[in-house]
């Protein structure tokens, strides 16, 4: 197998309402990793017309995660943000992975099950391929990392089954073209810390989503500090004071759900937050955890509207980072073809 240049890579999609799951999962991560690795960050717009879009949201929400992307401290001259629709190569090389991939790996998705919901038989082909595309998102560039939340695994297994299937059914042209032994790496998932899966404020055994009809079950990242403080107010908890330590927390969802905010925001260990906290009231530490969520998320929202009501910068930031995205796209999808037997 060669060895690969390490390389960062991961998206979040711009179907509005960021999220602070989105924020302690992902984006939060995508900042630490910065400095040890070369990062590609990408707002996958194509993934989001899965599900409709309205079109001008769909615009306002490209460039509202880029500028939650920036404004968490995402460095775009030294790593490289852009939207995916702007690098014709993911598409082409998600044809080919769509000819990788079998029927029967995409049918066990779980997400293609909960989105396409009981009528399948009306859910686009596109949300149902939606998994070979993020393999190749990672893989058009030989993503070697890919910081996600919990919720992406499978995805990420999938990529893992794509990239491998297709070097060994091209084994022969791999090395017929000069390519050292397996053409793709197999991209590795980053799941770790103790915010991999944030969950619902209304309901500990639901995932903070951005489809949640409820409001009050996400903290979003436009919420002023007041909207933050009533919604971890109104935080589902249960009658019991916190427990010292963690086995305490066995079964109680919605107690687990805010120590894990609460240890990811501060930099810390679960056991650390119920060293400090355990054996209190959940109103002091529901106090604490406002305080911490305002005093973490406030400069990012802040600076996020700032942002935004510069269109035209965001815009030229997606573009500079497009186009050096392309660059190295379009390097790997010469290899693809010449390996797959196209004429170019
Ligand atoms: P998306 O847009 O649903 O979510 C973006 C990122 O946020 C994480 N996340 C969470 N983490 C913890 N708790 C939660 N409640 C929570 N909700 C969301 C997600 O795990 C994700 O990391 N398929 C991807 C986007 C994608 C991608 C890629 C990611 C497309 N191509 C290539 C990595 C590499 C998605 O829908 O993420």
């Amino acid at each position: 197998m060669a060895a690969f240049e390490q390389r960062v890579f991961s998206g979040v999609q711009p179907t509005g309402n960021l999220h602070l799951g989105n924020y302690l999962g992902a984006i939060q991560k995508f900042v630490d990793l910065q400095d040890a690795y070369d990062c590609m960050y990408c707002v996958v717009d194509m993934h989001a017309i899965t599900v409709w879009q309205n079109p001008l949201e769909l615009k306002n929400n490209i460039r509202e995660v880029t500028a939650a992307y920036l404004a968490a401290g995402i460095d775009a001259k030294k790593h490289i943000v852009f939207n995916q629709s702007r690098v014709p190569q993911h598409a082409e090389l998600a044809w080919v992975f769509n000819c990788v991939a079998r029927m029967g790996w995409l049918n066990r998705m779980t997400q293609f099950k909960e989105k396409a919901g009981k009528d399948r038989e009306n859910a686009s082909v596109g949300l149902f391929a939606y998994p070979a595309l993020m393999a190749a998102d990672i893989l058009v560039y030989r993503g070697t990392h890919v910081p996600v939340g919990d919720d992406q695994k499978q995805h990420l297994e999938l990529s893992r089954d794509i990239a491998q299937k297709f070097n060994n059914d091209f084994s022969e042209s791999i090395a017929g073209n000069g390519h050292e032994d397996g053409f793709f790496p197999l991209p590795e998932p980053l799941i770790t810390g103790p915010a991999t899966r944030v969950m619902s404020l209304r309901d500990g055994s639901k995932k903070m989503s951005k489809s949640d009809p409820s409001d009050l079950s996400r903290i979003k990242l436009s919420d002023d500090a007041d909207q933050i403080a009533t919604k971890i107010r109104k935080a589902r908890t249960d009658p019991e004071p916190l427990p010292s330590e963690k086995k305490g927390l066995e079964g109680r969802r919605e107690a687990e759900n805010l120590v894990g905010i609460y240890a990811a925001l501060a930099g810390t260990s679960a056991e650390a937050v119920l060293s400090e906290f355990g054996g209190g009231q959940f109103s002091t530490f529901k106090q604490a955890l406002a305080d911490l969520c305002i005093d973490k998320l406030a400069p990012i929202t802040a600076e996020m509207r700032k942002l935004q009501a510069d269109p035209g910068h965001i815009d030229s930031v997606l573009a500079n980072g497009g186009d050096r995205a392309e660059v190295l796209a379009r390097k790997t999808m010469d290899a693809v073809k010449d390996i797959v037997g196209f004429i170019r």
